[in-house]
């Protein structure tokens, strides 16, 4: 069985662990800063295992050493939002944070590939490339499975119709200048446009893009993790099994789009080798003029980072 590792055991590094061990998918190595954490939270999960008939093995540990031969390394380490923050006012401590693990990711795990999850999230993905110097197609981001995911329940939800009957994507940065697709959306084949009105579309794509924070205002001490955690599983499961399947996921362009040197979402096939192919599909010129604001923003910040994130700081 295939080996992975979740370095940051908190909401959404357990709850992955949880349904990643629910499914036999994967060997599971918890890593977390707090001693004690990803250890008690193993023996826990372990101990489901026998009620909810799951044997995978699951180690908690504070030491790389014991993330050795992992396929896939999940990073979720650092700070989440609390109310009235953005993705963005994360920057500066998440990505210290991340250039330190990314570095010990490359030490001890060199062959895996790495999905953060870690906001600001595609800037995050793009401090591990730089970190690690792994090519990047072993290094993405997860966040359009989330966003379409929510976007889908938004529009089943107006419309009272199944959620799986419910077709969308959402690309772009993970923050305020995502991109869901209206013009591919459908509800059970049928334009999206034909089922609903143009100002109630855009009412929809305006909760799908406020949805992190309408979840952190009601939590107040956390953010959202249960969704999180399944967009990364089925991520997991892609590159795991090998399902080369097409998902939205933040992926570094290299001209796709016309995008060139920054990770944003679009669509990806994901397999063994982790992204193996950026898809191209057909953009309405409106969602491909979006996506390049998206990604003009992106790009400011990135270029702005500290470059001694991309050297070794131990
Ligand atoms: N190394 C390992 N683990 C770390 C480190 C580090 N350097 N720094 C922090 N952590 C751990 C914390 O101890 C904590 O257990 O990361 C975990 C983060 O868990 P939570 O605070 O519960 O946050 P969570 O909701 O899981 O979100 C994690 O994912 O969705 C994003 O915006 C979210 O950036 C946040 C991340």
């Amino acid at each position: 069985m295939a080996k992975m590792a979740i370095i940051g055991t908190g909401n959404v590094g357990a709850t992955l662990a949880l349904l990643t061990l629910q499914r036999e998918l994967a060997e599971v190595v918890l890593l977390d800063i707090v001693p004690g954490l990803a250890q008690g939270k193993a023996l826990d999960l372990a101990q489901a295992g026998p009620v909810l008939r799951y044997d995978s093995r699951i180690k908690g540990t504070e030491k790389y050493e014991d993330i050795a031969g992992s396929a896939l390394v999940v990073i979720t380490a650092g700070l989440a939002r609390k109310p009235g923050m953005s993705r963005a006012d994360l920057l500066d401590k998440n990505s210290r944070i991340i250039s330190q693990v990314a570095g010990r990711v490359k030490e001890f795990a060199p062959e895996a590939i790495i999905l953060v999850v870690t906001n600001p999230l595609d800037v995050m993905a793009y401090v591990v490339m730089k970190r690690t110097g792994f090519p990047s197609k072993r290094v993405l981001g997860m966040a359009g499975v989330l966003d379409t995911a929510r976007f889908r329940f938004f529009i089943a939800q107006e419309l009272g119709v199944a959620q799986k009957d419910v077709e969308a994507m959402v690309l772009g940065s993970h923050g305020d200048r995502m991109v869901p697709l209206a013009g591919g959306s459908t509800v059970k084949g049928r334009p999206l446009s034909k089922a609903l009105s143009q100002a109630k579309i855009e009412a929809l794509i305006q909760r799908t893009r406020e949805a992190g924070a309408e979840i952190v205002g009601l939590l107040k001490e956390s953010s959202a993790f249960y969704a999180p955690a399944a967009s990364v599983l089925l991520m997991a499961e892609a590159m795991l099994k090998d399902k080369k399947q097409v998902l939205p996921a933040s992926v570094f362009a290299r001209g796709e789009y016309g995008l060139e040197d920054v990770f944003i979402g679009l669509p990806a096939r994901l397999g063994r080798e982790g992204v193996e192919e950026i898809i191209e599909i057909d953009l309405l010129p409106s969602e491909l003029k979006a996506l390049h604001k998206s990604a003009q923003e992106l790009k400011a910040i990135m270029a702005r980072l500290p470059k001694d994130l991309f050297e070794a700081q131990e």
